[in-house]
């Protein structure tokens, strides 16, 4: 494993297949599967390490996100990682005159309840692809509507870039990976794990034939009453993040939620 903290530095040979997992660390399982998928299809395996300032809204967890940079190098390498790239924040921004912003898929949801948050998305994966050039670029879909405004940026800005997106990990008992269930103590932890098996209700209800807006609300109300606040909860066209009860085009079901101090999303 080669680690990487300067942009110069960084000295790939294109000629062979290039995967890129971008991350900001604090590696779980479901960062070693992106890793073990780009280590099956691709040459050379890049991970980029980069806790991201700008994709953080004031107040919210930058100064305390999970950090531990010698674990995941020892992770990476063991899963067949070549290059780590970890570098700097005066690397990555030496100035912050210019950005990507997403309109479209980006606006509702996530977009709405953190604002500024994709638009620091988008130009870090898009100066990502600049600097690294991966002609495959792997993601979890835990952040279904992160994947779409990527999608949307590669598609708008003809980024030459293949996306692969891959099923979100979880613990035995449904909970969703994420680096940020180290916020979640022992008392919050039983219950994190509903917010998957109600949104897993949600879905089984629009099978079953139960209206969409009725089964959602169901499930908002189970999830309130066992001490959640929802930010949100919807079943949206795939293609466009819009609110749908189309059941043809394959809805996504995604909610937000917080419980105590932490913020969980997730989807089905
Ligand atoms: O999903 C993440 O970890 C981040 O949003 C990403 C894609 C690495 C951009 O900073």
């Amino acid at each position: 494993l080669k680690i990487v903290r300067h942009i110069a530095d960084l000295d790939l040979d294109h000629t062979l297949k290039i995967g890129l997992v971008p991350t900001m660390g604090a590696f779980h399982e479901g960062h070693l599967h992106l890793m073990r998928k780009a280590r099956s299809e691709t040459k050379t395996v890049v991970v980029s390490l980069f806790v991201n300032p700008t994709q953080f809204a004031p107040g919210e967890d930058f100064d305390r996100y999970p950090r531990d940079e010698e674990r995941d190098a020892a992770l990476a390498e063991a899963n067949g990682v070549d290059v780590l790239f970890a570098p700097t924040v005066e690397d990555v921004y030496p100035r912050r005159t210019t950005s990507v912003h997403v309109g479209g898929v980006a606006t509702r949801w996530e977009g709405a309840h953190r604002p500024g948050h994709f638009d620091g998305v988008a130009t870090v994966v898009c100066k990502l692809f600049n600097i690294v050039s991966p002609h495959v670029a792997y993601f979890g879909l835990k952040d279904f509507q992160q994947c779409a405004v990527i999608k949307q940026m590669v598609e708008d800005l003809d980024v030459p870039v293949k996306l692969s997106f891959e099923e979100t990990i979880r613990e035995s008992d449904g909970l969703a990976l994420s680096s940020r269930n180290v916020y979640l103590n022992e008392e919050l932890r039983p219950t994190a794990p509903e917010l998957y098996r109600q949104l897993g209700l949600v879905k089984d209800e629009i099978h079953s034939g139960t209206p969409v807006d009725q089964a959602i609300e169901v499930a908002r109300a189970n999830l309130t009453a066992l001490g959640f606040q929802v930010e949100y909860m919807a079943a949206v066209d795939p293609a466009t993040l819009e609110p749908s009860s189309d059941v043809n085009v394959g809805l996504r079901v995604i909610a937000a939620a917080k419980l105590g101090p932490v913020r969980l999303i997730d989807n089905v």
